[in-house]
């Protein structure tokens, strides 16, 4: 079975003083049976790292470049964020598909140099309002999968989230239904490349997950956790995000 897995994805947010979150969740992670990971800005990973000390919490980053080094102004490698102490990393957010144009290729050539530095990718997929509508979610999440996690790397390499692009920073959530419905696709989709071995990757849900409404979705099928915004922002929501986890 999977490892159960909350992450928070800190966007574009946070300065030193926001660090002091990391102190304030330091009981609900001595308590958590499940990994924690949170992904700062660049500039704080190193800091969080150092201010996790003993404390069981993985950092992760948000991007990374394909490459290792080169001329790429303004970039920042997996190896350069694994020096920095980060173990895991996003790719393939919706916000850096749609913000920077990254395609599913774009996407497993970040996860697969991610791997290669000893990184976790956290690779994410997900339909649009509009393809949701269309009722193509099914096959766009099936091409993303296809196009985004490289064939290579291992189950404990890799974490899948799902996040459904309408739902992340709305407030809006899928039914447990649809969240079910996509995640055993996904589980499946993983099943028909590696056979049972896919049973052992995360899958994450992602997309306005709150202190309300976590225990209701890791209730669900398939779903082994998740990966949260706004919500990982301030221990006071993240902390029982991470309870509601471990409880399950
Ligand atoms: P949200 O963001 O929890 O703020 O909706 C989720 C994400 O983008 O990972």
């Amino acid at each position: 079975m999977a490892r159960k897995v909350a992450a928070g994805n800190w966007k574009m947010h946070g300065t030193e003083s926001d660090l002091a979150q990391v102190d304030a969740l330091a009981e609900a992670i001595a308590a958590a049976r499940c990994d924690v990971v949170l992904c700062p800005p660049t500039t704080l990973i190193a800091r969080m790292s150092a201010r996790a000390g003993l404390m069981d919490l993985h950092v992760g980053a948000q991007t990374c470049h394909p490459a290792t080094s080169g001329a790429h102004t303004g970039d920042v490698s997996a190896t350069m964020l694994a020096d920095a102490g980060a173990t895991h990393v996003i790719v393939g957010h919706s916000e850096r598909r749609a913000d920077h144009g990254e395609t599913n290729e774009d996407v497993a050539a970040q996860a697969t140099a991610a791997v290669e530095a000893g990184l976790i990718a956290i690779i994410c997929v997900g339909e649009t309002e509009a393809e949701r509508d269309a009722g193509v979610t099914l096959n766009v999440v099936a091409s993303q999968l296809a196009g985004s996690v490289p064939t290579g790397a291992l189950p404990a390499q890799i974490i899948v989230a799902y996040e459904p692009v309408w739902a992340i920073g709305t407030g809006r959530t899928p039914t447990l239904e649809q969240i079910a419905e996509v995640h055993d696709h996904i589980r499946s989709e993983l099943a028909a490349r590696r056979g049972s071995a896919a049973d052992s990757i995360p899958l994450l849900y992602g997309g306005s997950v709150k202190p309300a409404n976590a225990a209701e979705i890791f209730a669900v099928s398939n779903v082994d956790g998740a990966l949260v915004g706004g919500a990982s922002l301030k221990a006071a929501d993240f902390g029982p995000i991470i309870k509601a986890l471990s409880a399950e």
